[in-house]
């Protein structure tokens, strides 16, 4: 299973098979190294409806056909934009696919979309290649993480640490030892000034304090599960 950190929270997972995207906010993303017109996709799976994670999610899954897994009000959204497949859960439910499943676990922030539709952020509990992926979303620190780590084990975080819109590279350090994955990647940060820190140090704070390894991924490059 190979996963590619396109920029801010936007992520490709391949399993040689399938290929699966989440958030791909490339267009306007200052970091980005790749073009949307040059993602594949068979799903697109959305934390929340924020610019900087709906992104190309429309034109994506007009060009390549891939269903959109979105909580309820953005799934509708795009439906009504032009996506011709979509699913539609809410918190709490698993989407299951023959490329395997995403589940909608709480994430703590507040989201509207661009165009105005209000919509409650999530994690995403992804099981795909073999393994489990855990993208937090946009989120602060909150105690109910460690429900997620705890009921499986979490083979790779993709955790937030930019500060201002989300959790801090220091609240993110106790948000790894709740989650307790094997391994964790950082992202959200470093796309915007706001949102600038230092991913080596939270690397060596996690390190330090927990079992999980850190891998930190420029935009455009891969990790291998
Ligand atoms: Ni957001
Ligand atoms: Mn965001």
């Amino acid at each position: 299973m190979n996963v590619r950190f396109i920029a801010h929270a936007a992520f490709e997972l391949t399993d040689g098979e399938r290929t699966i995207l989440i958030d791909p906010f490339v267009t306007g993303n200052p970091k980005a190294t790749v073009a949307a017109e040059d993602l594949s996709a068979d799903a697109i799976l959305l934390t929340h409806g924020h610019g900087d994670h709906i992104g190309d999610t429309v034109s994506i899954a007009q060009r390549t056909g891939a269903e959109v897994v979105a909580i309820v009000e953005v799934a509708n959204e795009l439906a009504a934009a032009g996506v011709a497949s979509v699913a539609d859960p809410n918190l709490g439910g698993t989407v299951v696919r023959d490329w395997g499943s995403v589940k909608l676990v709480p994430a703590w922030h507040t989201s509207t979309t661009p165009s105005g539709t209000v919509n409650t952020p999530a994690g995403l509990v992804v099981r795909f290649g073999g393994k489990t992926i855990y993208h937090l979303g946009d989120t602060c620190l909150f105690s109910d993480l460690q429900l997620v780590g705890s009921g499986e084990q979490i083979d790779l975080a993709l955790m937030c640490i930019g500060g201002h819109y989300t959790m801090d590279r220091h609240d993110a350090v106790t948000a790894a030892k709740l989650v307790g994955a094997k391994q964790v990647i950082p992202c959200h940060y470093n796309t915007f000034p706001p949102i600038e820190t230092d991913a080596e140090a939270f690397k060596a704070d996690v390190e330090a304090e927990t079992s999980s390894r850190v891998v930190v991924l420029d935009p455009g490059e891969s990790h291998t599960l």
